[in-house]
């Protein structure tokens, strides 16, 4: 058995997680689950980037303390994982105490052995706010085709690359100051020492794709350059040990972070040992893969295995690195209603859904993947409604009502049951290989053979006839064990639908080994739908509400990677809005007259409020784990929103929203009382 240490980029603690980073957190978690099921201990950590000036001045703007704005963005993106079924065995935060502990011990490795320098550099200075400016936070005309308001480091407009210091009338972003030079004194990771070491590194088979190890060619010939680890106060992160006002810059202690997870997972755990994945003794038995965006290679590739080299730590088995997500071709856009969060997406569609439509677009290359709604639209009502849930209901209805849900005891056609068996050595390759596009198709060439067979057979003609009824209870049970197959195969991409399937069939679907075993003589359970059909209007709910969704800044890096392209995003929502913005807000009293779970939606209520209308609205509401008795609402007078246009939802239209305070199951409805259904609240 292999032991496995797996991790995701960790996303800034500034923005709302969307459908970019979903790219990365589905394929890594399908990685996962798939080397579980082919018998691997796999161990998956991430955390929140919680450090950095981006962070400390969204909390700033917010009129928070970075704690706090840390902490309300962690609940946040923890809830939105969930939701899109991504199981990290340990989400942690690198503002922790185990970071701090590591990431002062791997610095201190580095110093001792002579791998950082310091001296002083010039810095434009931002007067008014007293801090030192990266190159986004200055602005001014380019020095070369003077094109005003360019960043400090790029021109948009001619791609001349310079220093802010060249900039004509730089000015900072952040209080419109002019900026002056000032000097202080860095400190710096001595990276060029770690070339011959780097170089040895990324030659071992399977640790870098091979476009990813080019790129560092090019790096290597352009001459590898001491790398900033340290920034001035003001700064939130960590103290630099024996400083009082120097910081480890963001990226220095963000995959730390890594191994901070890692250690509090160890703290509750007895089957994981921290020293047996990171020490260079442990790296004989344990093996470590990062799973990163194209955005971050340089940290990933040459900072971070450079510096756990230098801390005398194991390094990376693997960095795989992924493309960016296009939505309709293009760069996602907020104008477009393109700029998905991911709550937004959850809220009209099927995640799952999501998860398949990735896992049929990615491979193991460094290519960017497009997701084109009406595509993704089409392949999930094709593929998984269309041929693989509709295996399960063309043959459980029969067995049910027919057969005792039972299946026979013998296998029909035992040729068709072992190649699909066999194909399940191909489609364990191609996980392993994260070739998931050609999994996936591996997949639905089974799915297809198992339609055919029950297309060819037709059960429904057979069990009309006493003389070939038995044939009919081969032919579903056959069936039934194709379903198994095909779920056994799609549990690493769609473990919701897996679940419930294996309560169905009554047995366990998570592993590869033990799938020749037909299930004969076998009792199965109820079958309930499992999947349905996308609608069209599913997916303008989506873009329709991400259009009013702020971008998150975190799509922003902390510093632009080497001479990374212009970032045109500018600020995220305004933090004050005008009064007119507010009034068109229609708030009223609404009386709660009934209150009901949704089948299918674990996190939903059904609530009808009286609204002082003629008719009662119908509303969709994720207050379902804080109201486990629905009930307790009827009666209550609730706040509703009520002049939002209305939102069709996987289950019925919602007419309203009602206001709510509180996360999880600590959710609570706002209510006023004394006052009839109708009554605006302003
Ligand atoms: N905090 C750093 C990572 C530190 S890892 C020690 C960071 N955070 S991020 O929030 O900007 O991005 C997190 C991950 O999501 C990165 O791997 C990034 O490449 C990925 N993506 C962010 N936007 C993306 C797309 N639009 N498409 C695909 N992946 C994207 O970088
Ligand atoms: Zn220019």
């Amino acid at each position: 058995m292999r032991q496995i240490l797996v991790t995701s980029a960790l996303p800034y603690a500034n923005g709302s997680i969307h459908l970019g980073h979903l790219v990365e957190y589905i394929q890594t978690d399908i990685w996962v689950r798939a080397m579980r099921a082919l018998g691997n201990k796999v161990t998956y950590v991430c955390a929140d980037d919680a450090h950095g000036t981006a962070i400390m001045l969204k909390a700033e703007e917010l009129g928070l303390t970075p704690e706090a704005q840390i902490a309300g963005v962690k609940a946040e993106h923890e809830a939105d994982f969930a939701k899109f079924g991504i199981g990290f065995d340990q989400y942690h935060s690198t503002h922790s105490e185990e970071n701090r502990r590591l990431s002062v011990q791997v610095y201190e490795k580095n110093a001792a052995a002579g791998y950082i320098a310091r001296r002083s550099i010039e810095q434009l200075f931002d007067p008014q706010k007293s801090l030192f400016l990266a190159d986004r936070f200055v602005k001014g005309t380019c020095p070369k085709c003077d094109t005003p308001d360019q960043y400090g480091d790029n021109c948009e407009n001619c791609g001349a690359t310079y220093s802010a210091t060249e900039l004509k009338g730089a000015r900072s972003t952040l209080s419109g100051a002019t900026p002056v030079l000032k000097s202080s004194e860095h400190y710096f990771f001595d990276l060029p020492q770690f070339e011959t070491f780097l170089k040895d590194w990324m030659s071992s088979e399977g640790v870098l794709q091979d476009s990813i190890k080019n790129k560092l060619a090019e790096w290597f010939e352009s001459g590898l350059k001491q790398w900033d680890i340290s920034r001035d106060a003001p700064y939130f992160g960590f103290l630099i040990p024996g400083t009082t006002d120097k910081y480890f810059y963001v990226w220095l202690d963000a995959p730390v972070g890594y191994m901070a997870s890692f250690e509090a997972l160890c703290a509750r755990r007895d089957d994981l040992n921290f020293d047996d994945y990171w020490t260079k003794a442990g790296a004989q038995n344990t093996e470590l893969y990062h799973f990163i965006g194209k955005d971050i290679v340089n940290f990933h590739a040459l900072f971070w295995p450079a510096m756990l080299e230098g801390a005398d730590l194991r390094t990376p088995s693997g960095v795989f690195a992924h493309g960016f997500l296009t939505v309709g071709g293009e760069k996602m856009s907020k104008s477009r209603g393109t700029f998905i969060k991911a709550s937004t997406f959850a809220e009209s569609l099927s995640t799952e859904a999501l998860r398949y439509y990735f896992a049929s677009k990615l491979t193991a290359s460094v290519e960017d993947i497009n997701l084109d709604l009406p595509d993704f639209m089409q392949k999930v009502n094709s593929d998984l409604v269309g041929k693989v849930v509709n295996i399960a209901s063309r043959c459980a209805g029969f067995l049910t009502k027919q057969f005792d849900s039972k299946t026979h005891s013998e296998v029909l056609d035992p040729g068709l049951l072992a190649r699909v068996v066999e194909a399940g050595d191909a489609i364990a390759e191609s996980y392993e290989a994260r070739e998931f596009a050609k999994a996936m198709r591996q997949i639905m060439a089974c799915a297809d053979m198992a339609n055919e067979f029950i297309d060819a057979e037709k059960p429904w003609q057979l069990i009309k006839d006493e003389t070939t009824r038995e044939r009919a209870h081969l032919v579903c049970s056959q069936g039934i064990n194709l379903f198994r197959l095909l779920v056994t195969y799609l549990a690493p991409v769609l473990p919701e639908l897996a679940a419930q399937a294996s309560e169905f069939l009554q047995t366990p679907v998570d592993q590869f080994s033990g799938r020749e075993c037909a299930l004969l003589d076998h009792q199965i359970a109820e079958f309930k739908p499992l999947m349905t059909r996308i609608e069209a209007a599913q997916l303008d709910a989506v873009v329709e509400a991400s259009k009013d969704s702020a971008p998150a800044a975190s799509i922003e890096p902390a510093q632009p990677v080497k001479s990374a392209k212009k970032k045109t995003q500018t600020s995220a929502a305004p933090s004050e809005i005008e009064f007119a913005d507010f009034a068109k807000v229609e708030l009223k009293a609404a009386v709660v007259l009934s209150a009901d779970f949704v089948d299918g939606a674990d996190k939903l209520l059904a609530l009808t409020l009286d609204v002082g209308e003629n008719k009662p609205r119908s509303v969709f509401s994720g207050i379902r784990e804080a109201y486990p008795d629905p009930q307790t609402l009827v009666g209550l007078t609730v706040i509703a929103v009520t002049n939002l246009a209305p939102r069709k939802m996987r289950f019925g239209v919602s007419e309203a929203m009602i206001l709510a305070s509180g996360q999880g199951d600590q959710v609570r409805v706002a209510q006023v009382t004394g006052v009839p259904a109708g009554t605006p609240v302003s």
